[in-house]
């Protein structure tokens, strides 16, 4: 649904934090895995946006049996059969690039596509490995549409991946589950690493070597209840909200506390916040609260061994340091160019609308904080994360921002600008 929001500065912001939404890229994963099981897995606090819900058809199309509602999903997976049309990921990356290595090893065919900006995004880098590993898939030209196709035996081998992605690394993980032998992926480095602490929970063996990734295939998932905590990267708005705002209190719970995921608290914390982070509990990844109260803040430094950890929050960053002394930099973010948008170039350019002081570099930004924004009309570039960053922006101005093209926030929190309101009338 494509409309405009209109958000307001904030006096106040309430000491607690809505409802966040479950993790997406855990829910992804969720779904994937419960449909690659034989039998019914239940999974509760499922991520309520349109990505998971790509997810969702991608399997029902291949065969699952999917029974959703609300936040809790059953799935019944095992047999998959090639689908009737094309596979239709929508806007959602994990989505493609988690089913090209699930699917590589089982007997189907599929085409995936997706939305205009999905058909930007980079999938050689996916398909390549891939085919290392004896899969039939053809790229169009590098991105989607993408063919798999049916009845190549995967053997194993040894990975090196050319880029330290999450996404990538999960996708060599599910193919190696369908192949013979032992595969080695090498180069995920610290990206968030679900895949490897989840897959045990769905009956799979997969072992961490130092920086490397073992599986001995073939392997059979088994079915599971699984919960998905709340979403970290949801989260960083209302953490980063209370930042901004003088004065403010806030607690987020039942948040995943996975350390791969926390860059953004973490950054918080040395631009000057007060964070206190409580582990509720541990099993599958660790769980508990995070509470924050605004302090002035201080520039940093972002560099590329930062990434990994930040890489969702890092447009949400450059808005936080437009209210911090100094000039933060961030650096070793390329891959921010080839997300949902260009998100360093939709962020500069928001950003200067605002009246922020900000350098565009080819791997990330400098942005010189110091003066509130000002009220403006931004661009989302259809990116959820950067619709909700420019909201976050409108707390701390001197006057209203519009968001033009706002509704994509449904990709990963329909509910955020009813939580934000909330937020502000605590
Ligand atoms: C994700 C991994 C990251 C992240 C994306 C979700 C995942 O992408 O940006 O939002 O769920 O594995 P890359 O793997 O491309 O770094």
């Amino acid at each position: 649904m494509e409309f405009n929001a209109t958000v307001a500065p904030a006096k106040k912001i309430g000491a607690e934090a809505p409802h966040i939404p479950g993790d997406k890229s855990i829910s992804h994963r969720a779904v994937i895995f419960a449909a690659m099981a034989e039998g019914e897995s239940h999974v509760t606090n499922l991520a309520p946006g349109e990505d998971v819900a790509s997810s969702m058809r991608c399997v029902a199309a291949l065969g699952a049996m999917v029974e959703h509602d609300n936040t809790s999903v059953r799935i019944t997976g095992g047999a998959w059969r090639s689908p009737q049309g094309v596979l239709d990921c929508g806007n959602s990356g994990t989505t493609m690039r988690l089913l090209m290595g699930a699917l590589a090893g089982r007997e189907v065919s599929a085409t995936l596509d997706g939305d205009d900006s999905l058909r930007r995004r980079p999938m050689r880098r996916v398909a390549e490995p891939l085919r290392e590993l004896g899969a039939e898939i053809e790229t169009s030209e590098g991105t989607a549409p993408v063919h798999v196709g049916a009845n190549h035996p995967l053997h194993g081998g040894h990975i090196q991946l050319r880029v330290a992605s999450a996404q990538l690394a999960s996708s060599l993980t599910l193919a190696a589950t369908g192949a013979t032998g032992r595969t080695t992926i090498s180069g995920a480095g610290s990206a968030r690493d679900h895949t490897t602490l989840m897959l045990p929970h769905f009956g799979v063996e997969v072992r961490r070597e130092g920086d490397d990734i073992v599986i001995d295939g073939p392997q059979h998932f088994r079915a599971a209840d699984f919960h998905v905590p709340g979403d970290p990267s949801a989260a960083a708005f209302w953490l980063a909200a209370a930042a901004i705002v003088p004065n403010s209190t806030i607690t987020v719970h039942h948040i995943n506390l996975n350390p791969t995921r926390l860059g953004f608290v973490a950054a918080l914390e040395r631009m000057g916040a007060d964070i206190t982070t409580t582990v509720d509990s541990e099993e599958p990844e660790p769980m508990g609260r995070i509470e924050l109260r605004a302090r002035p803040l201080k520039a940093i430094a972002i560099e590329a061994a930062d990434v990994p950890a930040i890489l969702d929050e890092l447009p949400l960053l450059g808005i936080v340091a437009a209210y911090a002394a100094g000039t933060t930099t961030v650096r070793g973010a390329r891959e921010l160019r080839v997300k949902e948008s260009d998100r360093i170039a939709v962020l500069v350019r928001g950003l200067r609308e605002l009246g922020g002081s900000v350098t565009e570099v080819d791997d990330g930004f400098d942005v010189t904080g110091g003066a509130p924004l000002h009220g403006a009309t931004v661009e989302s570039g259809g990116d959820h994360r950067l619709a909700m960053a420019f909201a976050i922006a409108a707390l701390g101005a001197s006057s209203p921002v519009t968001i033009e093209d706002a509704g994509c926030v449904a990709i990963s929190h329909p509910s955020f600008f009813t939580d934000l309101e909330k937020l502000c009338q605590a």
